[in-house]
C-alpha cells in the first residue's frame, strides 16, 4: 500500500513514524512517504498524484483548504470544518475527511471521560484552523457550552456561527476569559503561543484558574509548555495535546485500511522521541 503526506514545509513531520508503526501493527506491507510540494507547483503535483494513483494521503499546512477543488466528494464533517486532512481513494475517486478535531477529542475523552457531561463548559483559546476542527468535534459531543477566546473576537464569532445544535456558544476576549476562568471545566490552547522557540510565552493568565479545571495544550514542542507547567503548579489537571497527532493519524489509517490501531503503544514510542 502507498500513502503520502502532502504539505510545505514537512521537515520534522512525525507522520511517517506513526504510520509505519500502524502498518506493522496491522501486518500490512506499505509505505508512507512525505511529499513536500512548494506552493508554485501544488496544482501540477496534485494532478500528477491523481494520474499516478495511491491508496490515500494526508494533507497538512498550508493545503488543507487548497485540496478541496481536487476532491470528488467531501464528507459532511470536513465540509462543515471547511478543511480536509485525509483523502481516501476509492475506485480512483478522491474523498476528503477531517480527522484532526475528532482525534483531539478522542484523546481528551480517553484521559478525562468525566468532562463530557451536560454540565461541562469548554474554553477554547484561538480561532484558527486547529481551533475550527476541535470546536466542531466538541460540538458533536455532550457538553453544555463552548466558548472561543481570540484576540480578534469577530473571528471567534464567525467560527461559532458555522455550528449547529443547541449548545451555549460565545466568542470572547482574553481579558474577559481571564476574569471568568474558574467557570470552565476545560481550557484548550489551540494557538501556537508557547511553541519553540518562544517557550516562555503563555496564551492566557491562569490567575483565576480553579483546581477542578483541566488545562490542555496542543503545543507539544516543548512537551511541558509554560501553560501546562503553570496549570500543574496551581493544582489543576493537565492534558498533553500531542496525542491529537497520533489519534488523527489512527483515524486516517482506519479510513484507508479498515484496521483499528491500538494507539497506546504508539503514543508511548512517540513520547520517547519527544521527551
Ligand atoms: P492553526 O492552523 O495552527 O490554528 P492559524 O489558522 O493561523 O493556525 O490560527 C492561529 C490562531 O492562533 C489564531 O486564533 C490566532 O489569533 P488571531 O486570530 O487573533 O490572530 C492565534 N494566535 C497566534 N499568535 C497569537 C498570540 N501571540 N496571542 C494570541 N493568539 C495568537
Amino acid at each position: 500500500m502507498q500513502f503520502y503526506l502532502l504539505g510545505y514545509p514537512l521537515g520534522h513531520s512525525m507522520s511517517p513514524f506513526l504510520h509505519q508503526a500502524f502498518l506493522s501493527q496491522a501486518k500490512l506491507e506499505g509505505h508512507y512517504e512525505l511529499k513536500e510540494i512548494s506552493p508554485k507547483t501544488f496544482s501540477e503535483e496534485v494532478t500528477r498524484l491523481k494520474e499516478m494513483g495511491c491508496d490515500g494521503f494526508n494533507i497538512t499546512i498550508p493545503y488543507k483548504v487548497d485540496i478541496l477543488p481536487f476532491l470528488d466528494r467531501v464528507d459532511s464533517e470536513a465540509e462543515a470544518i471547511g478543511a480536509v486532512n485525509t483523502v481516501v481513494v476509492e475506485d480512483d475517486k478522491w474523498i476528503g475527511y477531517n480527522t484532526d478535531g475528532r482525534g483531539y477529542v478522542t484523546s481528551l475523552k480517553y484521559h478525562f471521560p468525566a468532562l463530557f457531561t451536560t454540565k461541562s463548559r469548554f474554553l477554547v483559546l484561538g480561532a484558527g484552523g486547529a481551533s475550527r476542527g476541535i470546536v466542531h468535534a466538541l460540538n458533536n459531543e455532550i457538553c453544555d457550552a463552548i466558548t472561543v477566546c481570540n484576540r480578534t473576537v469577530e473571528k471567534a464569532d464567525a467560527l461559532l456561527e458555522s455550528l449547529s445544535g443547541s449548545k451555549q456558544l460565545a466568542g470572547i476576549s482574553y481579558e474577559e476569559a481571564e476574569k471568568t476562568l474558574d467557570m470552565y471545566d476545560c481550557i484548550i490552547n489551540t494557538t501556537s503561543v508557547g511553541m519553540e522557540p518562544h517557550t516562555r510565552n503563555q496564551a492566557i493568565s491562569l490567575k483565576h484558574l480553579s483546581k477542578d479545571t483541566v488545562v490542555s495544550d496542543i503545543v507539544y514542542k516543548p512537551f511541558h509548555t509554560t501553560l501546562l507547567q503553570d496549570a500543574k503548579k496551581r493544582g489543576a489537571q493537565i492534558h498533553h495535546g500531542h496525542e491529537m497527532l497520533v489519534y488523527q493519524a489512527a483515524l486516517a489509517f482506519k479510513l484507508w485500511t479498515g484496521f483499528t490501531v491500538d494507539v497506546r503503544p504508539v503514543i508511548q514510542a512517540f513520547e520517547e522521541k519527544l521527551i
